[in-house]
């Protein structure tokens, strides 16, 4: 597997409760490298585009609060087989469902608040990284 790039967020509720460091430490220790990071507060037009896929879920309204409810980090991980090894590192979406040690289980707050985003496939994460970093912002 080649060196492989995703999108994450570190979601309002993880930011306010100063989580950011603490979760960088579990990506970092998981092998990932942080290639580019920045703190924004997220539009309602940003989060629906980036949710769009969910807007016919019943939970979309509640999700597009959440994510504008403070500020968030985007993130642009780096590493091997970066897009499932970060979905094993943040853990299932349900924290109670979540492996011992991942971000879910250890820092959720429930379903919608759960911490952390990241990338399900390859084109959602090229997708999501152009929606966030301009080229000359990723540095790996
Ligand atoms: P994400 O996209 O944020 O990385 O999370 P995911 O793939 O694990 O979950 P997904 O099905 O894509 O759902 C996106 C986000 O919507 C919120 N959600 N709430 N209340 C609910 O039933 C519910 N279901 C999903 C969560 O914040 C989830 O991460
Ligand atoms: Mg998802």
């Amino acid at each position: 597997m080649a060196i492989q790039r995703t999108f994450s967020i570190l979601k309002p509720d993880a930011t306010r409760r100063n989580l950011t460091g603490a979760i960088n430490a579990k990506i970092e220790a998981a092998g990932l490298r942080i290639v580019a990071q920045k703190r924004v507060v997220m539009t309602r037009g940003q989060a629906e585009t980036f949710y769009g896929v969910h807007k016919e879920r019943p939970f979309f309204g509640e999700l597009v609060d959440q994510m504008t409810a403070g500020p968030v980090v985007v993130q642009v991980l780096e590493g091997e087989n970066a897009i499932l090894k970060y979905r094993e590192v943040m853990g299932a979406t349900n924290p109670e469902k979540a492996d011992a040690g991942t971000i879910r289980k250890d820092f959720a707050l429930n379903m919608g608040e759960n911490s952390v985003h990241g990338s399900d496939a390859e084109e959602t994460a090229a997708m999501e990284i152009a929606q966030w970093f301009a080229g000359n912002e990723i540095v790996g």
